[in-house]
């Protein structure tokens, strides 16, 4: 089955996993990605983590699936020659290495558009270049706290919080990926490459751009009415944690139900729709609040949430979360179960649609990672283990017309790996 990134060829000098959640996508989609690594070394998180001894750590191998391997030392004269060809040839390079390591390196993207005018240059900082922190080198819950995530996240009696999704980093990857399309899709038009530039604290905060307008809101009329410290416990004048309040203009929380005393995910989240509220009444056992005054407009239920969601939490105090889902969505209410990891590994569905796959890898044997999370009409992307390091050196030199004397010469150097 023919892919649709099929012959783009991508030079993936990218680590962690910013860089290498967005060149795994154009790998899915049928990009031929070569990954370029540290002879001996590789990717860091090859190594952290581990779960088996000498083999990839599972941090490595969810993230580069569908790719190949090259050991190259591109600090050495003769790493920098390869590269050079490699260029020449590539469609996309991405990298996301710290704060001007391509330039110490030698190929900042003047050089690169000398070598190849049409190649898209794509990069991953954690600050934009304009920033008075872009000399800072960055990890994901660094640009959480950089880009509003933490500050707007967790309880407003507690510190700033982290959230358990790759807001920084597979975020950032993803805003890259849209740029390098869009730039490959201008490159038809144009004939020329051009360089996209992602910060990690730009990419946060355009998923915290709700939280943004709350700023604004608040400036203006002092208040958030959604938020649960209305209208009792007032308001500073910066957008507060708001716990597990819903975003928008349905309110919602995460409410108990059986067996939440010995099982940490016993919860659903619960929303009011405004909409729906008389099915929602009838569905709790409160017909009556459909009608009445008290409860029947989003303002006036507003000074009676939380004394709603414990009448709520009543209902649910026999059923356990699946239970109540089941009773509620016969009701049209916008819920679901708070699912564990373990829950989301074995879940079936997930498996059917390829969300989460079973992968055989040379070293590791089987092993669960994700799929695509975007579905497609036309193909199903085939995940495909992670490459072993430098597992396509030869392929890659011999193709550059590298003969194996010359190969052997270049490991006696160095300059691929041993
Ligand atoms: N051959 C020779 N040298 C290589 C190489 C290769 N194939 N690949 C990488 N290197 C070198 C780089 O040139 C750089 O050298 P220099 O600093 O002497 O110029 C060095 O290895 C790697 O530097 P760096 O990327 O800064 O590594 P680090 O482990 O210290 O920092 C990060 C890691 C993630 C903090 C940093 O890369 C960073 O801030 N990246 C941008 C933001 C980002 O994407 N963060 C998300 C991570 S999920």
């Amino acid at each position: 089955m023919s892919l649709p990134l099929e012959g783009i060829k991508v030079l993936d000098f990218t680590g962690v996993q910013a860089g290498p959640a967005c060149t795994q996508l154009l790998a899915w989609y049928g990009a031929d990605v070569l990954k370029i690594e540290r002879p001996g070394v590789g990717d860091i998180t090859r190594s952290q983590l581990r779960d088996i001894p000498g083999a990839d750590a599972l941090y490595f191998t969810t993230l580069n699936s569908n790719k190949k391997s090259l050991e190259l030392n591109t600090k050495t004269p003769e790493g920098k020659k390869i590269l050079e060809e490699l260029i020449k040839g590539a469609d996309i390079l991405v990298e996301n290495f710290g704060p001007g390591a391509m330039d110490r390196m030698g190929f900042s993207w003047e050089r690169i558009q000398e070598l190849n005018p049409g190649l898209i240059f794509g990069s991953v900082k954690g600050f934009g270049e304009n920033s008075r922190y872009s000399d800072l080198k960055t990890y994901e819950n660094v640009a959480q706290c950089a880009g509003g995530a933490a500050s707007t996240t967790g309880f407003w009696d507690g510190p700033p919080t982290v959230s358990g999704g790759a807001l920084g980093d597979s975020n950032s990857g993803y805003h890259l990926l849209i740029g390098l399309l869009t730039a490959l899709i201008d490159r038809q038009k144009t004939g020329r490459g051009q360089k996209i530039s992602v910060a990690m604290q730009d990419a946060v905060l355009n998923l915290c751009r709700v939280k943004l307008r709350d700023q604004s809101r608040l400036e203006r009329v002092g208040y958030l009415e959604e938020y649960p410290q209305y209208p009792n416990m007032g308001f500073g004048d910066v957008v507060p944690r708001g716990g597990n309040a819903g975003g928008g203009g349905q309110p919602g929380w995460v409410l108990k139900c059986k067996g939440w005393e010995n099982d940490p995910n016993a919860y659903i989240y619960f929303t009011v729709q405004d909409q729906n509220w008389a099915r929602t009444a009838e569905a709790i056992g409160h017909p009556e609040w459909a009608n009445d005054p008290e409860y029947n407009t989003a303002q006036a239920r507003q000074l009676h949430l939380f004394e709603i969601f414990e009448e709520i939490e009543r209902w649910m105090a026999d059923k356990t979360k699946y239970e109540a889902v089941d009773v509620l969505r016969k009701y049209d209410v916008p819920c679901a179960p708070v699912f564990s990891m373990k829950e989301l590994a074995y879940d079936p569905d997930l498996r059917e649609s390829g969300t989460i796959v079973e992968v055989d890898h040379k070293v590791r044997g089987k092993y669960l990672t994700v799929g695509s999370p975007i579905k497609f009409s036309g193909f199903k992307p085939e995940i495909t283990a992670s490459p072993i390091l430098g597992e396509h050196t030869d392929e890659v030199l011999t193709g550059l017309g590298y003969t194996p004397e010359q190969i052997a010469e270049l490991r006696a150097k160095k300059v691929v790996s041993a």
